[in-house]
């Protein structure tokens, strides 16, 4: 098999699961008990969110631990809402989002919330100055991620910071699940308030993550309860999933550069193979992500390339993970002005640091038979034969 969907998900690293079963077997106490087991637990649960908190460059005090991508989406959004409430009911965002912020979104609206949805351009990315239009003097946050998970595009995140210096009292929430390793997010210095990660996109278990939430700003808990994580994530604490996810972010951030620079030369690689044949479109626009190449065959639906490739043994996906099965659109390339026929074609390649030049090259031993074999049924059903 040659696993080429990391942004959907990626294989846990060895030693971080081995770290997660020890520490399962034999450091299992509830942080939250009295006796020694249980704090051991608690020294171990601080030990992880200081070293994730280090690795990040901000205070332990920063970073809360959550479940995922999905949970930190919806409380940075509704945890805003909730405690901003009386204060204003506008809610900024892109029309690009993962669907974790759009139906937190939706949601919010159906309950009386108004939300503005900045358009992006050809590059897939948004306008600071489209953001600055839309403030009004009763938006609370601002919610735009980093790197987007189906073409990839990085969104100026330093130009939006800028633009929100001026309105200190607008939460500026970033989902920055596909960014880890790719893009220093340097929160300690940015006008970021809220940012979300998830575990499971850089090889810990699943089922983890975190979110940090900067100093003196304050979000509603979602879940009730026993008071964990200071009052803001009641639910017995994931001990070893939490440390392992430390570990698999100190892995993670080593050699960031060396690594994305492999990933931009398999990229490279693809881009360059993919672009010679007439029937494909290259949907990832320039500047996009290292990790991520969107693409699809005029006419053939991207599912028909993705099973045609998994028959191969090549793993891909069509769009993002969760948005797949339920044979949705793709809104991010409909979003950069391509019609509803170009985005069911959209096919999506992830790399993980762990693709070599070999994966390419099955890739492409695979590609190039479906190619012909697709390409011959799209010019039959054109001359009407
Ligand atoms: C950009 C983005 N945000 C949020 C999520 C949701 O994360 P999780 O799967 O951890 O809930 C994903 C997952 O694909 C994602 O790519």
């Amino acid at each position: 098999m040659i696993y080429l969907d990391n942004a959907a998900t990626t294989q846990v690293d060895g030693s971080v699961l081995s770290s997660y079963m020890d520490i399962s077997t034999q450091l299992f106490g509830n942080p939250s008990s009295l006796h020694k087991l249980g704090e051991m637990s608690s020294g171990l649960l601080n030990q992880s969110r200081k070293q994730i908190a280090d690795l990040m460059n901000v205070y332990p005090e920063e970073i809360y631990f959550t479940s995922g991508g999905t949970e930190g989406d919806n409380w940075a959004i509704k945890g805003t809402a909730f405690e901003k409430e009386s204060f204003g009911k506008h809610l900024i965002t892109s029309a690009i989002e993962h669907p974790a912020v759009l139906k937190t979104m939706a949601q919010l609206e159906q309950m009386g919330w108004d939300v503005t949805y900045l358009p992006i351009n050809q590059e897939g990315v948004i306008n600071p100055s489209d953001l600055k239009a839309s403030i009004r003097p009763d938006t609370v946050l601002v919610s735009i991620m980093a790197v987007n998970n189906e073409m990839g595009s990085i969104q100026p995140l330093k130009a939006i910071g800028d633009v929100l210096k001026d309105y200190p009292t607008i939460h500026f929430h970033v989902d920055a699940v596909q960014s880890v390793g790719i893009m220093d997010l340097d929160l300690n210095h940015s006008r970021i308030d809220l940012a979300v990660f998830s575990g499971h996109k850089f090889h810990a278990p699943k089922g983890t993550g975190f979110m940090y939430i900067k100093k003196g700003r304050k979000i509603q808990p979602l879940l009730s309860g026993g008071g964990q994580e200071k009052g803001g994530r009641s639910g017995t604490e994931n001990v070893p999933g939490n440390a392992a996810m430390a570990k698999a972010l100190r892995l993670a951030l080593e050699n960031t550069e060396e690594k994305k620079q492999h990933l931009s030369h398999l990229k490279d690689q693809l881009v360059n193979y993919l672009t010679g044949f007439d029937k494909v479109s290259l949907f990832s626009p320039k500047g996009s992500s290292p990790h991520i190449i969107c693409f699809g065959m005029k006419q053939i639906k991207g599912e028909v390339v993705v099973h045609a490739l998994e028959k191969e043994g090549i793993y891909v996906s069509t769009t993002s993970a969760c948005s797949s099965k339920r044979k949705e659109q793709t809104h991010s390339i409909m979003g950069m002005g391509y019609a509803k026929e170009d985005a069911e074609t959209v096919v999506r390649i992830s790399l993980g640091y762990q693709n070599n030049l070999n994966d390419i090259e099955a890739f492409k031993q695979a590609f190039a038979p479906i190619y012909q074999q697709l390409a011959s049924i799209y010019t039959d059903h054109t001359l009407g034969n």
